[in-house]
């Protein structure tokens, strides 16, 4: 991989967009190999991911404008289809995802950390959907993912505008979760994906399923969503051995490291 670091740690994978020649910036071979690196996690013993962007600077500066300046209509929708099936494969991964937003977060940029599950920047970053400045929308999942994250007013102010906003006033709109110094951020999201994955990985899994699917439907069909998720839980090792424990009130009992059932 030219543009991709995927190490693991324990049972945390980190995923690094290394590009700093163009601030992370996504072209195509950065969505392929994304994709490729996505396929090649071992769910079976890495329980939670963390994406960010190489450097001090940049988390990602968003899809590349060299490559989009000469598409036309139709090889325009195809790249923005290409980023959509990357993201999506993220946003409905099987295990969850922190993205460590280390600086520029900028179109794609922005887009690509709304289709993570969690959001931790550092004091530097700047957050914004610049693409009307450009003459195009938003379109890896943007126009989509911003109002159900912040609202619709306030996606609709930061795309018509093309604003750009700090750390600070992407923490008050519920952009992230939490702001850190640039060298604590890491570490933190490291320790946050550490804590999710001691917990039972197939009730975080279906947590993460139940979450995304039922927001996608009324609360009707939701609640049955989430009782087959919930009912997919029983009889499995994690279950057992986590309701045996505090039965038997040895809460210091380790979960048992339970291989993903893909269905
Ligand atoms: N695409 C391609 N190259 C990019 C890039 C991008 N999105 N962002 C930065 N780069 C490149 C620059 O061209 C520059 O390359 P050279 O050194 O070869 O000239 C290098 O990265 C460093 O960038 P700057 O010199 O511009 O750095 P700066 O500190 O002065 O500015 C910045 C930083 C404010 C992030 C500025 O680079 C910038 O505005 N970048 C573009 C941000 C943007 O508009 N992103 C949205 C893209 S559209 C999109 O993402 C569509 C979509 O929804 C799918």
């Amino acid at each position: 991989m030219e543009f991709i670091n995927y190490e693991v740690e324990d049972m945390v994978g980190v995923i690094t967009i290394n590009r700093p020649k163009a601030l992370n910036a996504l072209n195509s071979q950065v969505l392929d190999e994304l994709n490729e690196t996505l396929d090649s996690v071992d769910v079976n013993t890495v329980r939670a991911l963390v994406l960010t962007g190489a450097g001090e600077k940049s988390f990602v500066a968003g899809a590349d404008i060299g490559e989009m300046s000469t598409l036309s209509k139709a090889e325009g929708e195809t790249f923005g289809k290409k980023g959509n099936d990357v993201f999506r494969k993220l946003e409905t991964f099987h295990i969850p995802v922190i993205a460590a937003v280390n600086g520029f977060a900028l179109g794609g940029g922005c887009e690509i950390s709304m289709s993570c599950d969690i959001r931790i920047c550092s004091e530097n970053a700047i957050f914004g959907q610049p693409e009307v400045g450009l003459g195009i929308t938003p379109g890896f999942g943007g126009t989509q993912r911003l109002a159900r994250i912040v609202g619709v007013g306030m996606a609709k102010q930061m795309i018509y505008t093309a604003r750009n906003i700090k750390a600070d006033e992407a923490f008050r709109i519920g952009l992230v979760n939490a702001v850190y110094p640039l060298e604590e951020l890491i570490p933190a999201a490291k320790k946050l994906a550490a804590t999710i994955a001691k917990n039972a990985p197939i009730a975080v899994r279906n947590c993460k399923k139940a979450i995304n699917d039922g927001l996608q439907v009324n609360m009707d069909e939701a609640i049955v969503i989430e009782e087959k998720l919930f009912g997919d839980c029983f009889e499995t090792e994690d279950q057992r051995a986590g309701m045996g424990n505090f039965l038997e009130k040895d809460k210091e009992k380790k979960l048992k490291v339970v291989p993903f059932q893909n269905k």
